[in-house]
């Protein structure tokens, strides 16, 4: 038995950043930024606004969108980087404020590729037959981990996210077909939050050497970003004996518009086959796909039947693909 995508939801904090507030905080330009990213504006999250608050928006539609009671929901797994507080997981936080008295729930801390991560473990959930509703979320609040006096980092990423609802496949077409994960640690250092866990636990200190933002070598995730995201999506077709003609929507992680253009260039697909949004919303990190999902589940670009390709390359590294024939 597959598990299928029953309910797609997404949030977004009103709050724009432009690429000209950001000339006003760090030397960059509106011209380097689009060029060499995609990117013309993102999301931040208003004041004492949290990932567990947005969260809750998007467990809050998926029951509504699924027609789901709370309390019919058995598992919620929340990919993402950055929750409201080491523990507890912001699952349980989400779980008492949608009143879900029968989940259990756990964080997922899967970087770019969380979604992905989560997204495959929530279908081993299903296809065991244990579970028949389980919520997967993939929510990054960025602006909390960003030193604005940092050009290299603060430009790239966003605030928001979104979710969807997994059940057991009605129709045997449809659901999730196959996942391809990967992770190589020899990659930690070039991206990474280095304060505040065991490593170097928050202090005076931690905060003086500014450990608690995210660093980046950029050129290097670049060019692992590259291939990764474009060697495991030729993997998948193949290991599949797919097509990328056949492929309905392409729907990559949004880290930047170069890298999406070669990996969908590496597997053949034109420009209609593929989802981009970077241009409004920058890098959410675990947010970033659920996104898509949900807006071209509302534009008309994903349908029922339609076969999609998702594919993601971050931090760890980490990086996976996956195949979905979409309906239940
Ligand atoms: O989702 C997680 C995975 N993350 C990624 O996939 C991100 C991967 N990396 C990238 O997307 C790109 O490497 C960046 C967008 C971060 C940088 O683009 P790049 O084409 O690799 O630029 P670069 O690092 O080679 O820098 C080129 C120049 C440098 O100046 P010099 O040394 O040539 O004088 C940088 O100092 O651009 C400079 N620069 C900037 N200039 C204006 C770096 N950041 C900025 C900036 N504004 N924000």
């Amino acid at each position: 038995m597959r598990a299928a995508v029953s309910a797609t939801y997404r949030y977004l904090p009103k709050q724009i950043m432009t690429n000209h507030d950001l000339e006003k905080m760090v030397d960059t330009s509106d011209e380097w930024i689009q060029s060499r990213t995609g990117i013309a504006e993102r999301r931040v999250v208003s004041e004492g606004e949290t990932t567990s608050d947005m969260c809750t928006h998007i467990a809050k539609g998926l029951l509504e969108q699924s027609n789901t009671d709370p309390n019919e929901v058995e598992v919620i797994i929340i990919a993402t980087v950055t929750p409201d507080m080491p523990t507890p997981a912001t699952a349980s936080l989400v779980q008492n404020r949608i009143g879900a008295n029968n989940a259990w729930g756990f964080d997922l801390s899967g970087a770019c590729t969380g979604f992905i991560y989560a997204l495959d473990t929530g279908t081993r959930l299903v296809e065991s037959g244990k579970y028949k509703k389980v919520m997967v979320i993939g929510v990054d609040t960025m602006s909390a981990v960003l030193d604005y006096t940092d050009r290299n980092t603060c430009v790239l990423f966003g605030d928001g996210g979104g979710g969807i609802m997994l059940e057991p496949a009605e129709n045997e077409e449809n659901g999730i077909i196959d996942s391809i994960l990967r992770t190589d640690g020899s990659g930690a250092d070039y991206l990474k939050i280095s304060g505040g866990g065991s490593l170097h636990p928050a202090s005076h200190d931690t905060v003086d050497q500014n450990l608690h933002y995210i660093r980046q070598d950029g050129k290097v995730v670049f060019k692992y970003a590259v291939k990764g995201m474009a060697d495991i999506s030729e993997e998948i077709l193949i290991k599949n004996n797919i097509k990328s003609s056949s492929i309905d929507l392409y729907v990559p992680h949004q880290a930047n518009k170069r890298i999406i253009d070669s990996a969908a260039k590496r597997c053949g697909f034109i420009d209609d086959q593929v989802y981009i949004n970077i241009n409004r919303y920058g890098n959410t990190t675990a947010g970033t796909i659920p996104i898509c999902l949900d807006e071209a589940v509302e534009s008309g670009r994903i349908n029922k039947g339609s076969l999609i390709l998702l594919a993601a390359f971050g931090a760890g590294f980490t990086w996976g693909s996956m195949l979905i024939r979409w309906g239940k």
